[in-house]
This record gives C-alpha cells, structure tokens and sequence, in this order.
C-alpha cells in the first residue's frame, strides 16, 4: 500500500498556510472576479454524499472538477462517474489533495470518523469545506476544524441542513420575537428506531473483501479490523464506537440545533448521562443526556436544563413539557421549549407548533421561508452571503453532541466542562476521550 503522504500534505501545507491565509475567500473573488466559478471536489459519492454532491452541484457557478470514493461500484463511485463525467476519479481522498490545485472547495460525506482527518488535510491546502454532521467524531477534533477554518479563513458549512429549512427557520424566528417569552428548560429527543446495528459484540472472523471496495482505505485513521460484509461499509459504520458517534451524534447536531441557533447557546458547563453499560465497540441504544448551559439573554435564568432522550419509543415526560394538551401526539423526534409565556414544538422535521393553541392563533405567526443550504455554501466561496452552520457555530455544536457520548461512557457521573481549555476538569478519565489515537501512518495534520 502507498504511504499515507498526510506528512507530505502537511509540510506541503506549511509551505501553503501562507498561500491559505493570503487567498481567503474574500481575495479569491477579487483575483477571479464577478464571474468566477467554484470548483468542487466530493469525497464520499455514495449515500448522503449523492445529494450533498448534487445540491451543491446544483448552483450554476458550480464545477465538479473531481470526485473520489473507496466503493466503485454504481451506488458509490459509479453514478456520480456517470452524472459527472468530466471530473477526474479517485479512490484515495489523499491523491486527490494532491492533485488539487485546480479545486477550491471539498465537500467531505465519508462516515463520521474520516471528517476530521480529511477536512483538516484540505483546509491545510486553502480549499473551502462543505462537510457532513456530526462535525467530527471527538470534541478535540471539533475544536480543530473550528479553529483552522478561522485561522486559514475559509467558507465552511457543516451538513445539518434542517436548519435552512423553513421549519426549523421559523421556530428560531419565533423565540427570537418573544413568542414564548424567556425559555425555562428544554427537552429534546429522537424515538426512532435505527435500522443499524447497536448494543452488540463484533463479530469474529473476516469476509472476503469485494472486488469494488477499498477496505483498507475505508479504515482510514480508525484501528484496522477485519471486512466484514454489511457490519460497517455502508451505513452500518453508525453503531461502531471507532467509527460512528451513535443515536445521539447521528441525530444530535440536527435536532438540538434549533435549540441552539434560538436560545444562542455555546457549550454546556455540566453535564451528567444515564445509560446502561456500554460494550466494548458498539455503541449503547439508549441515553439520557441532562446538560446544563450558561443563560443567555434568551433564557429566564443564569442556567439551562437541556435534557436530551434516545431510545426507540421514547418520548420526554409530558409533565415538564407545560402547555401541551394531551390531545396533541408529539413528534417521534423533535425538541420542546418551555418558555415564560408557553411551550414550543420543534418536530424534525415539521412546522413548529405554540401552545397553548389559543393563544397563539395560526394566521397571524410568520413562517419563514426556507433557503438552500448546499447553495448557500456554494455562493459564500464566491463572496455571495455567508454560511448558517459554518464551523465557528457547528463546532461548539458538535462538541456539545460529542460530550454527550463521552458521558455515555461514565453513567452518572457529572461531568464538568471547561470549553476554553478543551478540559472535563474533574474527571482524567473521561478527559482521555477527548481525543483517541490514530493509526499509525494516518495521523491527521492540526493547526
Ligand atoms: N445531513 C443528513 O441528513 C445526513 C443523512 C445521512 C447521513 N449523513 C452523514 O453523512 C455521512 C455519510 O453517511 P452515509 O449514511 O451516507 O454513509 P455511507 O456509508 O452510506 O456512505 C458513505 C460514502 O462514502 C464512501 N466512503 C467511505 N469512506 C470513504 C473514504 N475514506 N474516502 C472516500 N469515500 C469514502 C462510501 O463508499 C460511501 O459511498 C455521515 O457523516 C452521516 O452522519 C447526514
């Protein structure tokens, strides 16, 4: 196998970090003028990546110049090949950064733990990044992407595309009107029942690896295991501790982001995890996550209670949820904000809804319009707007959501946060999972 040239990128990118802060995207559009295009590369063409390829692709301005996934065979590679068939084609994410003078922006849709090693590579090299939720699969990996996205000033947009949505839009529009006057508590929750694997020993032995995948680069920086077939490519990757991030990092960065975006929250200060005891490489299929954050001019208090739910079927009490009615069926997965003056319902993904109905007649609250989240990322690279879910917000965001899994770990137990140190200040073992190590030959280049 090829040596992993991430030192080759990375002293190439100390070569270029200059070149990186001297063309941010604000120079680039006056070197290229009102007319110039943006040039893309997607890595990871399959799943989620199809249409996070085509929603970018789908800005007029857009050039796909590239594109790269382990998988060959149609539902990976192989229809993107064919919709884009002037871009070049890649297996390996890092060839493709070494050929990529020609690109300005990377969209990265690989399972959560290649977001970081990949993104990072690519920020080095001055390219703007469209990357999927969660940011990253560890807190101190979210911390980087936040802080080279600043610091090579580049137009970033983390995949948590509800949050253009009219939906989610509106919901923040009202609490920032006053419609349920200052906020108390809020409960949010996913009752659904993935379809992927949890809570389950992993399997022994090997399967043979398919002609089409590149199971040694599918591993990327994870530890390297045996191919199993259908237990991690595609998809099932979710449920595995040393490749996904679980029910809460798969659907947290979606559902608690209205609750952000609303209430303007940053990072918790504590918070405390029930769940049963975790296996040693799946991840749990229950948890409860009771946050606490610094009130902010939203809040009625100096504190907030976010708790978070997943299990399948579960739902938070009704009794802390105020002006409900039991009449009204809430959403299998969604998010309550309990204010001085009612409550509101954000479903995911629906419009959001006031209680006590009566006082909140529907013709007179304002909806929202929703807008493009793939374009938006697209026309901020070429100095048009600017992104909603750009790594100084997604960052915090995602390492709230992360938190939450390394309190899965320690079930309660508090745990005390410190984000400006990037420290758990009362507990070294939880703090080790701030970060994990990285096969070896695989490390991730950070600022
Ligand atoms: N925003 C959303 O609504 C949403 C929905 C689904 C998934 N996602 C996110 O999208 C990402 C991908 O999820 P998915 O369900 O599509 O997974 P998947 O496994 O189905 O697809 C990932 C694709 O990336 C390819 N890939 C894997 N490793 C790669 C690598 N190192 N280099 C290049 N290509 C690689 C795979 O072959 C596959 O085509 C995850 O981070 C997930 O959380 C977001």
């Amino acid at each position: 196998m090829a040596s992993f040239p991430t030192r080759r990128l990375f002293l190439k990118s100390a070569a270029m970090a200059g070149t990186a802060i001297g063309l941010n995207a604000l120079s680039y559009s006056r070197v290229y003028g009102a007319n110039r295009r943006l040039r893309i590369a997607s890595i990871g063409t399959g799943g989620k990546g199809w249409s996070d390829l085509n929603g970018v692709a789908a800005s007029p301005a857009v050039d796909v110049v590239a594109l790269c996934d382990i998988d060959s065979s149609v539902k990976h590679l192989g229809q993107a090949a064919q919709r884009y068939g002037a871009a070049r084609k890649y297996a390996d994410w890092r060839k493709l950064l070494d050929e990529s003078n020609d690109i300005d922006g990377v969209l990265v849709s690989t399972p959560d733990f290649m977001h970081a090693p990949i993104s990072m590579a690519a920020m080095h090299l001055g390219k703007h990044v469209f990357c999927q939720k969660p940011l990253t699969h560890t807190v101190h990996e979210a911390r980087q992407m936040q802080t080279a996205a600043a610091k090579f000033d580049l137009t970033t947009q983390m995949c948590n595309q509800i949050q253009s949505h009219s939906a989610y839009r509106t919901a923040v529009h009202w609490v920032h009107g006053g419609k349920i006057g200052k906020v108390k508590e809020v409960h949010s929750w996913q009752g659904g029942q993935p379809s992927w694997p949890r809570n389950i020993i992993r399997p022994q032995g090997s399967d043979p690896v398919p002609a089409h995948v590149r199971w040694d680069l599918w591993q990327g920086v994870a530890p390297e295991r045996p191919f199993k077939l259908d237990m991690y490519h595609a998809f099932n990757w979710r449920g595995w501790q040393a490749y996904g991030t679980g029910q809460l990092g798969d659907f947290g960065c979606h559902i608690l982001d209205p609750v952000f975006k609303s209430l303007k929250l940053t990072s918790p200060t504590k918070l405390t995890v029930q769940a049963p005891a975790l296996l040693p490489d799946s991840w749990t299929d229950r948890s409860t996550v009771h946050y606490e954050f610094p009130g902010t001019k939203y809040t009625l208090d100096s504190t907030l209670m976010v708790t978070w739910y997943d299990a399948a079927g579960v739902l938070p009490p009704r009794e802390k949820l105020g002006d409900i009615p039991a009449s009204y069926d809430l959403p299998s997965a969604g998010s309550v904000l309990v204010g001085e003056k009612g409550s509101l319902v954000i479903p995911h993904v629906a419009m959001p809804r006031l209680f006590p109905e009566e006082k909140f007649p529907t013709d007179e609250l304002p909806v929202i319009e929703g807008v493009d989240h793939y374009t938006q990322w697209a026309d901020a690279c070429l100095g048009n707007g600017k992104t909603t879910s750009h790594f100084d917000y997604a960052g915090p965001l995602t390492e709230t959501v992360l938190l939450g899994t390394i309190g899965i770990r320690f079930p309660d137990q508090e745990l005390i946060w410190d984000a400006p140190s990037l420290k758990i200040t009362n507990h070294a073992e939880a703090q080790k999972w701030i970060t994990k190590p990285y096969r070896k030959g695989w490390e991730p280049s950070w600022v």
